[in-house]
């Protein structure tokens, strides 16, 4: 079996939940749009990590699923006002959330799917101290996505991001969630509290990697692979660790030419020229190179915990999340 078949049966019971949570209700179209993308694909990264955690710690993961499935709801509902900011109107391969039902409804979709996450984790069948713990811990998550996906919008019109900068801002944005996924499944799987914190410590930082690959990939990869608009983070004209390197390594004339680009509306053929440059200083190969740097350390993590199936299914899933694509 491939690793994308193992991780489908993981996501299967995830996706019996969402569809369980996701009925359409009235009014019917905020419903409708709640659903939209959460049901359309995504790659279900963040609860099957959950789910891998309780078992690889020892847990009984079915105890897991309305945590995981939450984790789920709190990353679409990010998407879906992602494509808002990012104004991208592809997602999951098909139209984005406001693109089909319009920005007030869109806002009002996300907030539902942030409203589930926390019905979805005070259903589960945990112990009352831990459920809290794990309550607070996406509150706390969900406000510093918010913190993350700010320095993201201020950064575009930042013409010096530097890299120390654009890491914190992954960090937050993005990687947290794959700790609290880390976190949260290792909890409810038992272990101890510092061994949870470790495991967090360990999924954040394969998450940063995970993000440094989604930006390479958003220059690098066709709309088909991606399921969401390529060159979006070019046209936007974000900061990403690509753009930082090609900053500091291209020549003076590729790197006025690329703020140009950056900083203005482009056509495909300057979205293409950006990428060229990134490509022609090394900034591509170093981001690849980072991107892959941070499984070293999540390996040598995993290696202290008994050998198993959740083991072997956990250290190819981080190798996934930095390579994935292409
Ligand atoms: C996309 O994450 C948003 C980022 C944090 C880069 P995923 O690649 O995990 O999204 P899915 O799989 O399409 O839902
Ligand atoms: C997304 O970062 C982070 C969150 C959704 C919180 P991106 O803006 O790079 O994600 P994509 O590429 O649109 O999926
Ligand atoms: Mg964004
Ligand atoms: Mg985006
Ligand atoms: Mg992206």
């Amino acid at each position: 079996m491939n690793l994308k078949e193992k991780l489908a049966i993981k996501a299967k019971p995830i996706n019996k939940a969402l569809e369980e949570y996701l009925k359409v209700r009235e009014p019917e179209k905020l419903y409708k749009a709640s659903a939209h993308i959460p049901l359309a694909g995504g790659k279900r990264l963040r609860p099957v990590m959950a789910m891998i955690t309780c078992e690889m710690v020892g847990g009984d993961s079915v105890k897991a699923i309305p945590f995981a499935a939450a984790l789920e709801a709190i990353h679409n509902f990010t998407l879906v006002h992602d494509d808002v900011m990012d104004d991208d109107d592809l997602r999951h391969g098909v139209d984005a959330c406001h693109t089909i039902y319009g920005l007030s409804t869109a806002i009002l979709a996300g907030d539902t799917l942030f409203a589930y996450a926390f019905e979805m984790i005070t259903d589960c069948d945990i112990d009352d101290r831990v459920k809290a713990d794990l309550v607070k811990n996406v509150a706390y998550i969900v406000r510093k996505i918010a913190e993350g996906q700010q320095m993201d919008i201020n950064f575009e019109d930042e013409e010096t991001v530097d890299a120390k900068e654009y890491l914190e801002m992954i960090r937050l944005k993005t990687s947290i969630l794959f700790g609290a996924a880390a976190y949260g499944g290792a909890k409810i799987g038992g272990t101890s509290e510092e061994e949870a914190r470790e495991l967090e410590m360990m999924a954040t930082n394969v998450g940063l990697g995970f993000q440094i690959w989604d930006d390479y990939l958003d220059a690098t990869a066709t709309e088909e692979i991606l399921g969401k608009p390529s060159g979006s983070d070019i046209r936007q004209g974000k900061r990403t660790l690509l753009v930082i390197e090609a900053l500091n390594r291209a020549n003076a004339n590729d790197r006025e030419r690329l703020i140009e680009i950056l900083d203005s509306k482009n056509t495909d053929e300057e979205v293409a020229e950006a990428v060229e440059i990134m490509d022609r200083c090394g900034a591509l190969e170093e981001c690849h190179k980072q991107a892959n740097g941070y499984l070293e350390g999540a390996r040598n993590t995993l290696s202290n915990y008994p050998e198993s199936e959740a083991r072997q299914l956990f250290e190819e899933l981080l190798e996934y999340m930095v390579t994935r694509g292409h």
